[in-house]
């Protein structure tokens, strides 16, 4: 059994938006084949570019439903992957299949490549920033919590310095890989950071205590911060001559029928960037087909995982990048053509300068 008891299953719910996808390994064949095509077209690149590749990491490997392992180790070169996730079934899933492949087709290959699952937190820090959290919950429900109009910006400061200290006092593996592949997981950490800090103002907050502007700029702001701290952990984690592939989802796309007034007050709504969620989109029902309507998964990431990328990554250089489509689970497949939910992945190939 893969565990990790640093990181118990409670610790996953407790993230709630973390965790592998429920897809098969055969339904993902069928329904992911641009997106496997993709996420192992980057990973081959990012090994292009080094000399002597050996040792890989994927962050956020989950099953490995989404890069062709076998593939990846046949290169002669590599010796190691680490696969990193929080979630060990996952991680077991991921191996289980790569062995069974790897003793039905190339059995010999099983002496060359090492699977190393890595049940771990690739923030580094999620463990204490969610112990931070529980505290501020503690003294803001404690007969000593701040009260008035001074309440709601003492709770943005308490949620800030938690994440500081959180990110200042954490240890990071000094491993070094010659390949990292980050592999759809940027959104999936700021979602949970997005996840727990709305869960604290929810809970901590009355309505008229609260500004919506105010914590849309402290949500931008710690997902800056976090997103940064990604690029770097990337680049402290390569080797000298390495390289990584980033691919994230970036944007929502929809797709489907709406009613005819709907559909202009989405386009006119989509113009100011006010889109609603996909639930609300599909509450509008009707018979006016939505071509396509983008919105950015969050208001930080603005669509364009290669700007941030050469932003936070001064030290490495854009080999190459591409954008697909990602249909997440078989049943956002409808059955006139339409799809809901969908999401734009931009996969972006960089080396050290
Ligand atoms: C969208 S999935 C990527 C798809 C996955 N490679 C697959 O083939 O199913 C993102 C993965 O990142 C993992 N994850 C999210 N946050 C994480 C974190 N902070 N540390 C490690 N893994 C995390 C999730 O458990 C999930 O398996």
């Amino acid at each position: 059994m893969i565990r990790n008891p640093e990181y118990p299953d409670s610790f996953l719910r407790q993230m709630e938006v973390v965790g592998s996808s429920d897809i098969s390994q055969g339904a993902s064949e069928q329904y992911w084949v641009e997106h496997k095509a993709n996420m192992t077209w980057g990973t081959q690149e990012a090994l292009s570019n080094v000399w002597n590749p050996q040792d890989v990491a994927i962050f956020g490997a989950g099953k490995c439903n989404d890069i062709r392992l076998l593939e990846v180790m046949q290169r002669g070169s590599v010796q190691n992957i680490d696969l990193y996730d929080l979630d060990a079934d996952g991680l077991e899933i991921a191996i289980g299949y790569v062995q069974s492949r790897i003793n039905s087709i190339m059995p010999e290959a099983i002496n060359f490549v090492n699977f190393n699952p890595i049940v771990a937190d690739v923030t580094f820090m999620m463990k204490s920033m969610l112990r931070k959290f529980n505290s501020i919950r503690a003294d803001f429900t404690s007969d000593f919590a701040p009260v008035g109009a001074e309440r709601e910006k003492k709770l943005i400061d308490a949620i800030l310095n938690a994440i500081f200290g959180a990110l200042d006092n954490r240890q990071i593996p000094e491993k070094q890989y010659d390949v990292i592949v980050s592999d759809c997981i940027l959104s999936q950490i700021l979602a949970a950071f997005e996840i727990q800090i709305e869960k604290l103002r929810c809970d901590l907050l009355k309505k008229a205590e609260s500004s919506d502007a105010l914590w849309e700029d402290v949500e931008a702001s710690v997902h800056g911060v976090i997103t940064q701290d990604h690029f770097n952990l990337l680049s402290q984690m390569t080797k000298p001559n390495g390289a990584v592939f980033v691919a994230s989802d970036n944007t929502l796309l929809y797709r489907g029928k709406v009613s005819k007034a709907h559909f202009e007050l989405l386009q006119s709504m989509q113009k100011k960037g006010e889109l609603p969620s996909e639930e609300r989109i599909r509450d509008f029902g009707g018979d006016y087909v939505v071509e396509e309507l983008m919105v950015p998964r969050f208001k930080y990431m603005d669509g364009d995982i290669t700007r941030m990328a050469e932003k936070h990554m001064p030290d490495f250089e854009v080999v190459d990048s591409k954008k697909w489509e990602w249909n997440r689970d078989p049943h956002e497949l409808q059955n006139d053509g339409c799809v809901f939910g969908a999401e734009e992945v931009q996969g972006v190939v960089l080396k050290r300068k």
